[in-house]
């Protein structure tokens, strides 16, 4: 006989994400802005891509598609974020002119985090990152792809911080103690995410969200939330919460496989425009303005 308990935070992310709902405020509400700045710049949304690697030519297309999201990010003026590739990959990315954050791994070889890191800054990236969540495995140490991972200190961060010049984005923080080690070796950004459920039972990242607001208050370092963002309502309950921003991400694939780039621009602008929708029915005219007042704590459907 099978025994089986639910471990996977993927359902029980979603599951938080549709337990929290919203009230309206519509009397002298107008339309939203969903505009943004972030690292110095403007953006039209807080949608940004998910730093995505592996992915195909989807449909015999031209392209592959981390390329073809990253036009699609330029079009649609949003963050780009890429994940786990070598050099060569990256000049392709770069290459779309895509306002483009590169999130590299924790190499145990650090000669190649900081080979990919300088890389990243000569080809005019506009971030570098590391996901911290792909540090452990089963084994000991992971091994991705064939590459093995290593351990990172919070002085190894540190110097990739200042070795480079580049906004640095921590990616994998889902508790506070981490997120204030970020604060304190001078990252501009975190992303709140269990990595698409690596951790069995991860506390669901809106969850462990306000916390982590409340602790990085007074620092200059912004949050991105991923993990199930599918809606412009995930989108809302994220900012609502205390993210600055969300990245979309499996949600994003069959419109990437099907439409490539212009799957991806009617798929972020259909996200946005549920945000925007959402924000004008709530009362919030800005981004920044949203707060946890119109959220409720419903019964887990
Ligand atoms: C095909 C695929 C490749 C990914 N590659 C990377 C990667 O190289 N680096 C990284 O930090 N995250 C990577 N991720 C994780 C995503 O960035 C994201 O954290 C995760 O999928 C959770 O978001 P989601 O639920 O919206 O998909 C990958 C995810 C998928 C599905």
């Amino acid at each position: 006989m099978e025994y089986k308990r639910i471990s996977d935070a993927n359902i029980i992310t979603e599951k938080y994400m549709d337990s929290i709902l919203i009230e309206e405020r519509l009397i002298d509400s107008v339309v939203a802005d969903t505009a943004i700045e972030f690292f110095g710049k403007k953006y039209d949304s807080p949608v940004m891509t998910p730093a995505f690697s592996h992915l195909a030519n989807y449909n015999g297309r031209e392209l592959n598609g981390l390329e073809e999201y990253s036009l699609a990010a330029k079009e649609l003026n949003i963050l780009n974020f890429v994940g786990m590739m070598e050099n060569e990959g990256f000049k392709k990315i770069a290459d779309t002119g895509a306002d483009t954050v590169r999130i590299i791994k924790p190499y145990a070889d650090n000669g190649k985090v900081r080979d990919q890191m300088q890389f990243a800054k000569e080809v005019g990236a506009a971030g570098i990152g590391m996901d911290i969540d792909h540090i452990f495995g089963g084994e000991g140490y992971d091994v991705v792809v064939g590459e093995k991972m290593g351990p990172q200190t919070a002085d190894m961060l540190a110097s990739y911080v200042e070795d480079y010049g580049l906004p640095f984005t921590v990616k994998g923080v889902l508790s506070v103690s981490d997120a204030v080690k970020c604060a304190k070796i001078g990252a501009k950004a975190i992303i709140v995410s269990h990595h698409h459920g690596r951790l069995p039972y991860a506390v669901p990242p809106m969850m462990v969200l306000p916390k982590i607001k409340e602790a990085l208050k007074g620092t200059d370092v912004k949050i991105i939330v991923d993990c199930g963002i599918a809606t412009g309502a995930d989108v809302f309950k994220a900012l609502a919460l205390g993210a600055d921003a969300a990245a979309v991400g499996r949600s994003m694939m069959p419109s990437l496989e099907e439409g490539g780039v212009r799957g991806v621009c009617d798929f972020v602008t259909r996200v946005n425009n549920d945000l925007r929708f959402i924000m004008s029915s709530t009362g919030f005219n800005s981004i920044s303005s949203i707060d946890d007042s119109v959220l409720y704590n419903g019964p887990l459907p």
